[in-house]
């Protein structure tokens, strides 16, 4: 009985040891990640490297690391006229995501804005609203 206690109680230790063990969980993984997989990925692709002649790629591309306002209104606006990136042409459309909150919106432009490689400030969600008031 003493036998089966002594397990139990090295059982209980031990896994309460593995628990505090976990690695913390991977810092990008933050709400705009969660934005961006639910309403972004399907057309730009999981690591932003978009889809060759439909839809232009996120990673290095001036439009993501560059003026704000301008990013702001694509995703606001939507886009629909030829763009070159790196070199690649498109023209296809890509919807207005008006509907996303303005936290939203700057979670996931924040979120693109520091990954795939790009390395761009925060947007904040006064950014937004700021530019969505303009119209
Ligand atoms: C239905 C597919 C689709 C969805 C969904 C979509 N996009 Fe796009 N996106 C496009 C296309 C196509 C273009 C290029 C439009 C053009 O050629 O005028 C584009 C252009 C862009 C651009 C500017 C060009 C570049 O590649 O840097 C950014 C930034 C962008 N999208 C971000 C986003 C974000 C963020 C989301 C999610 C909130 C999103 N897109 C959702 C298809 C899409």
């Amino acid at each position: 009985m003493r036998i089966v206690f002594a397990l139990g109680l090295c059982f209980l230790t031990s896994s309460i040891f593995a628990q505090t063990k976990k690695p913390a969980p991977k810092p990008v993984a933050g709400p705009g990640q969660q934005v961006y997989e639910q309403y972004c990925l399907s057309c730009h692709q999981v690591d932003g490297s978009g889809v060759p002649n439909l839809n232009p790629p996120l990673k290095q591309s001036e439009w993501v690391t560059g003026d704000k306002t301008r990013l702001i209104n694509v995703i606001l606006k939507g886009l629909q006229e030829p763009i070159e990136i790196n070199g690649e042409t498109f023209d296809n459309v890509m919807p207005a995501h008006d509907f996303l909150s303005d936290k939203e919106i700057s979670d996931v432009l924040t979120f693109i804005r520091s990954s795939f490689g790009n390395k761009a400030e925060a947007v904040s969600a006064e950014d937004v609203k700021k530019v969505r008031a303009v119209k």
